[in-house]
């Protein structure tokens, strides 16, 4: 007989899942991701995003209704550049219009809305421009920003202008798999470099707009540890995936100061432009410095043996590294929300115990008095991954791409409990992942 425990989360506290605009809206046909998924050979069965989830003919308001009857009271969803400036000379008031519909549909359903500006997709325009990579970039990027502020702001309040600006960099940049797909560490630089300045000047513009505004950004917490620990080399590699992935960009914003594959930048005018760290966290992977390995910059990258695996093997189900990832967000000094977690699982065998193992982490966390205000399920319904196309599921809900047809998987049931009882329950891991309570309550 194990403790009928209920682990319960601060008042308030924000329960959602987070989506994308490229991912959802369908019908994308302007941004640098459209262009690339047309090319042969870049996406994963050359799938395209096409219709995506569909929201863009109006199927959000059916998955908002899905969202908040099953209990969640908050909604991280991102606006497409491409479709509120499609050139550089005009903005189009109705997407602008749309939005607002959007965002005023999720206060009607008593749903918190949390905005990105940038989630990976440029304007084609300000690709062809040659995108992050020009110094006239973060100036474009908070006049969009000041544009979408004074549109949403009746609605809005909690504001996140860059998605992953590392992993934007280290894919497009470094190791070539999202677009442009470089391999250019110089160019990798200047990207994260003007990231930092375009993040500060929407930070600036959006505070203009609205004095209440909580503006933070959402980086990808990895956890990087090394293969073999008694290594020095393994353990300097760790230490050094960890300082350019994770710390760099955060850190640029708290002191002003960018360091970045061994060069660096001041950058004064972003120091203390977050009002909150937004964490990302999916899984942490074992390095080993591999000195012959030059095609994969001498190192290799495994999973901790014993973690579950995802679908793809995409993702290792490794639940202390949230808690190793908040240790690291509450070194910031400020309040945390984590903006992305989750697992590609069609069948929801994995996800259920990915979920409450994760959970319990953050509770764990809470209770060691970090100030985490909420919590994001990476995502509502299955949407496009990227160069991963549609071969991976993400969704608490599952998406029929032909039919359009929603699939209720068990994990809706089980986040619906977590979200109406603001807390994990010892019954509720009984129910719906049995495994797990061996493992918090060991014998
Ligand atoms: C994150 C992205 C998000 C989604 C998840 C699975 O890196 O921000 O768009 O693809 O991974």
């Amino acid at each position: 007989m194990y403790p009928q425990a209920t682990f319960h989360f601060p008042f308030g506290f924000l329960w959602g899942t987070a989506t994308a605009a490229h991912q959802v809206e369908g019908n994308n046909n302007n941004n640098n991701w459209a262009a690339w998924e047309q090319e042969a050979g870049r996406i994963k069965n050359n799938d395209r995003a096409g219709l995506a989830c569909d929201w863009w003919n109006g199927r959000w308001k059916g998955d908002f209704d899905r969202a908040t009857e099953t209990g969640q009271n908050a909604h991280r969803m991102s606006v497409e550049w491409s479709r509120i400036q499609p050139t550089p000379d005009h903005w189009d008031e109705s997407a602008l219009d749309y939005y607002r519909e959007m965002v005023r549909g999720l206060r009607d359903r008593k749903i918190t809305p949390l905005i990105t500006l940038h989630h990976f997709s440029n304007p084609l325009w300000l690709e062809e421009q040659g995108a992050w990579e020009n110094d006239e970039t973060p100036l474009k990027f908070a006049r969009f920003a000041r544009k979408v502020a004074q549109a949403l702001k009746e609605y809005v309040t909690i504001w996140t202008p860059i998605n992953e600006p590392n992993v934007y960099t280290a894919l497009g940049y470094l190791q070539g798999f999202f677009p442009p797909g470089k391999t250019d560490a110089a160019a990798a630089f200047a990207v994260l470099r003007n990231m930092v300045r375009g993040h500060a000047a929407a930070y600036s513009a959006i505070h203009e707009v609205q004095r209440e505004a909580r503006v933070g950004t959402a980086i990808h917490y990895r956890g990087f540890l090394p293969a073999r620990p008694s290594f020095p080399l393994d353990a300097w590699l760790a230490g050094f995936l960890s300082r350019n992935q994770n710390d760099a960009f955060p850190r640029a914003l708290d002191k002003g100061r960018l360091n970045f594959l061994f060069k660096n930048a001041s950058l004064r005018e972003a120091a203390g432009t977050q009002d909150f760290i937004g964490v990302n966290y999916y899984t942490t992977e074992l390095v080993r410095f591999s000195p012959l390995d030059r095609k994969n910059m001498f190192m290799q990258h495994s999973f901790p043996s014993g973690a579950p695996l995802s679908k793809t093997g995409f993702i290792a189900d490794v639940p202390e590294g949230m808690f190793t990832a908040l240790r690291w967000a509450n070194s910031f000094g400020k309040p945390i929300l984590i903006l992305e977690n989750g697992v590609e699982d069609a069948d929801d065998t994995l996800r259920p115990q990915y979920l409450i193992e994760h959970l319990y982490q953050v509770w764990k966390a809470v209770n060691g008095n970090y100030p985490i205000k909420g919590y994001f399920h990476w995502t509502l319904v299955d949407n496009f991954e990227w160069e991963r196309g549609w071969s991976q599921r993400f969704g608490l809900w599952g998406l029929n791409t032909k039919t359009q047809a929603r699939i209720r998987r068990p994990s809706v049931d089980l986040y619906a409990e977590i979200c109406r009882e603001n807390g994990v329950s010892t019954a509720m891991m009984e129910k719906y992942a049995p495994q797990t309570v061996e493992k918090i309550f060991p014998v």
